[in-house]
């Protein structure tokens, strides 16, 4: 397991920027013999990370694949639904072909939603019964009160390490949500933070503080075997504990 990798961007647009360059990158490597695939995450952050990638130039689109690390229990056109938001800031703007992009069905009974998705993990990964989907890429974000994906503190997805997708009941937003499960996210190859605003600050601290005891959902994802990169507003990164090295791109 390697360390995280840490940046701290001057700006939120400053952190799109960057992580559209690094996104892009990623994207960049797909060919027809090395389709790529990548987990997007929902959240307000990556949306005009989303609208400069559909810019870039010298992507092969026919040959990624795009999932989702989470998703709403709404229908694809719900103003919450994560796909709708990558659908109406990405995917509607590059030519991917539909067949690349594999939604989880949040209008459909929750726990039937997880299984479909599992299956379709299986099948688009090639994997048989056990084996886990190694992504190239997982997108992530991180909430106030330190949830990733739909993994929220205190609730049961946060020990799901059988199954690649779970439902998960939410009590404190009394909802439920369809999510990847640590496994997955730790299976990953790369997996990219996206960070920004002062109110998460608090869990920052947290999640770089391996005495704190009660560490956030965030802290646990740490690839077995892949990168592990924050990409961090000033503002986000102002509750980073002293003496946590990271890659200051301007003076704090
Ligand atoms: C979602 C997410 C979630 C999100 C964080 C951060 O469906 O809401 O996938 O985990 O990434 O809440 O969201 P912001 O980018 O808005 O801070």
């Amino acid at each position: 397991m390697s360390a995280a990798q840490i940046k701290v961007f001057p700006s939120v647009p400053a952190l799109q920027e960057a992580a559209a360059d690094y996104v892009a990158g990623v994207l960049r490597l797909a060919t027809p013999n090395n389709p790529i695939r990548i987990a997007l995450s929902g959240g307000s952050t990556p949306r005009r990370m989303h609208a400069l990638l559909a810019q870039m130039v010298g992507i092969d689109w026919r040959n990624v694949h795009i999932f989702f690390g989470d998703e709403r229990t709404v229908g694809p056109d719900d103003p919450q639904s994560n796909y709708r938001m990558a659908h109406d800031t990405l995917l509607a703007h590059v030519p991917i072909p539909a067949a690349n992009i594999h939604r989880m069905r949040g209008e459909d009974e929750p726990a039937s939603a997880a299984a479909t998705y599992s299956g379709e993990l299986r099948e688009s990964f090639g994997l048989h019964s056990t084996g886990l989907p190694v992504f190239d890429l997982i997108i992530l974000g991180m909430g106030a009160d330190g949830h990733t994906a739909s993994l929220f503190p205190g609730t049961a997805a946060l020990e799901a390490h059988a199954t690649l997708v779970v439902a998960n009941e939410v009590p404190q937003l009394n909802t439920w949500r369809i999510t990847l499960t640590y496994p997955v996210l730790n299976a990953a190859r790369r997996v990219l933070f996206l960070v920004a605003g002062a109110d998460k600050a608090e869990a920052v601290s947290h999640v770089f503080d391996p005495t704190h005891d009660d560490r956030p959902p965030a802290a646990f994802v740490q690839p077995s075997a892949g990168d592990l990169l924050w990409y961090v507003d000033a503002t986000a990164a102002a509750g980073l504990p002293e003496g946590v090295k990271h890659d200051n791109d301007t003076p704090r």
